[in-house]
């Protein structure tokens, strides 16, 4: 069983008992919802200019596919495991923008995002109304938070939980989830508890994964990039800091680099190549898989490898990923970059990650074609010219002592 830390022999006969005790609550990483950018080169003999830099001309799109829960009431049941039914895809229209910008001596340019997005109804699957039952983000988040203190806290909690009538399940709009928010009377419990007031919970009034994020320039926060060279579109800082403070100091883990997601060095050999992304606070690596033809051109393909799934195991480097505890093979924690909510990030429907993923759900069916990501990038310049950025959001459900 995987993460739970025992204590060999002396541990297996009072451990046995207690998930008797528990029944099977089970712990399994809980499918939230998955994103899809596909973008393919303006033009193949135009050269990268501030202008198409600074603002993107084209539209972007943006879907998102989401995981409705169809049968959370029995998630206590022996031998019935959660079912997930994808629902999708919701697109949105995304406009980019470059703002703040400051050239600066040392060959880097400093700049923010400037990010919005437009439902594109008439090329969804259905409206953004359209209610789901998700997992109870901000329960479990709360909850997880609080694992580690004192059995009092952990109890009153509980019964507060039970007071609002609080599931592990909670149905809402999916408008609701991603852009616009939800209120709920759990938020401000949480704020109320002036234990939790210390632990870094985002001050906001409602709670949506991109909520107060459309036309923000500063959720994805500051960058600094080199603008010529041979490191050309190489991030140097993000936040005013070339280093992060994320994950363990053995490694490279914490060092800001990696593409700002636009240009790749020119003159690629067919290795590693990688970008530094603002959504998970770490440098993403793209192993070199082979050449793709499109439209006439060569372009070598890159996709998740070893270097970015694998968890130590087989890359020693990726260790310093992993936190407390090491998740198997293609799934990544972000919850140092997510306020410590328990999030993993994976390829859509666990594509290539260990079958420990789907083992413990039902309902998902990878496949390459629609969930493997992968980027054709133009080897002499570096361009990319065809990018399928594919990537789920999960949240690990598991029993948190004391809390029902
Ligand atoms: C989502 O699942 C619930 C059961 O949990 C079901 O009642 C609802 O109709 C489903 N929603 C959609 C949009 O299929
Ligand atoms: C950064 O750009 C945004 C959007 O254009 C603007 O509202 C804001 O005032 C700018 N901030 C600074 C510090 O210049
Ligand atoms: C380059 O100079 C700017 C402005 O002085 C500074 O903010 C930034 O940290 C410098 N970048 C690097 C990589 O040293
Ligand atoms: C984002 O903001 C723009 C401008 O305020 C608005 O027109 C658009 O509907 C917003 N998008 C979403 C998904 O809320
Ligand atoms: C609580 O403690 C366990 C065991 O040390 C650890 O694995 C886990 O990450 C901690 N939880 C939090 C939220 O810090
Ligand atoms: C995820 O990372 C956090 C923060 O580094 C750590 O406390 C937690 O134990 C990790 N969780 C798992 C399941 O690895
Ligand atoms: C790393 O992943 C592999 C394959 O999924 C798994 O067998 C192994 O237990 C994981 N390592 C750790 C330290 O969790």
């Amino acid at each position: 069983m995987y993460p739970k830390r025992t204590d060999g022999k002396r541990c297996a006969l009072a451990c046995a008992s207690l998930l008797a005790a528990i029944g099977t609550l089970l712990m399994f990483f809980a499918p939230w919802f998955y994103t899809i950018v596909t973008n393919f080169a303006l033009s193949l003999t135009s050269k990268p200019t501030f202008n198409l830099w600074q603002k993107t001309p084209m539209p972007l799109y943006l879907e998102f596919y989401m995981f409705n829960w169809t049968n959370p009431e029995e998630v206590h049941k022996r031998n019935v495991k959660p079912h997930f039914q994808e629902i999708g895809p919701f697109v949105f229209r995304e406009t980019k923008e470059k703002v703040n910008i400051t050239w600066n001596q040392n060959n880097t340019i400093t700049f923010n995002h400037l990010r919005y997005w437009y439902f594109e109804e008439s090329k969804s699957c259905c409206k953004l109304s359209t209610q789901i039952t998700t997992i109870n983000a901000i329960a479990l988040i709360a909850s997880h938070m609080i694992e580690n203190w004192s059995y009092v806290i952990r109890k009153g909690f509980d019964i507060s939980l039970s007071a609002l009538s609080a599931k592990l399940w909670k149905v809402t709009t999916v408008d609701e989830i991603l852009f616009s928010g939800y209120e709920d009377a759990l938020i401000n419990l949480a704020r109320s508890m002036p234990q939790l007031q210390s632990l870094s919970m985002p001050d906001y009034d409602k709670f949506g994964w991109f909520y107060q994020r459309n036309g923000s320039y500063s959720y994805d926060g500051t960058f600094n990039m080199e603008y010529s060279g041979p490191n050309f579109g190489n991030t140097r800082e993000w936040q005013y800091n070339d280093y992060l403070s994320y994950y363990d100091k053995k490694g490279e883990c914490n060092t800001v680099r990696g593409s700002a997601g636009e240009f790749f060095s020119p003159n690629r050999q067919r290795d590693e190549i990688g970008f530094f992304s603002p959504d998970i606070c770490r440098y993403v690596p793209l192993t070199y898989q082979d050449d793709k033809d499109i439209d006439g051109t060569t372009g070598y393909k890159y996709v998740m490898g070893d270097s970015w799934l694998d968890n130590g195991t087989k890359v020693p480097e990726n260790r310093c990923y992993c936190g407390d505890f090491c998740t198997p093979y293609g799934a990544l924690n972000i919850s140092a970059c997510k306020h410590n909510a328990p999030g993993f990030v994976s390829q859509p429907h666990f594509y290539d990650a260990d079958p420990y993923y789907l083992d413990k759900i039902s309902g998902l069916n990878p496949t390459k074609e629609k969930h493997q990501m992968f980027m054709v990038i133009e080897p002499e310049t570096g361009i990319p010219l065809h990018v399928e950025a594919r990537l789920q959001l999960n949240l690990l459900v598991k029993p948190i002592k004391s809390i029902r």
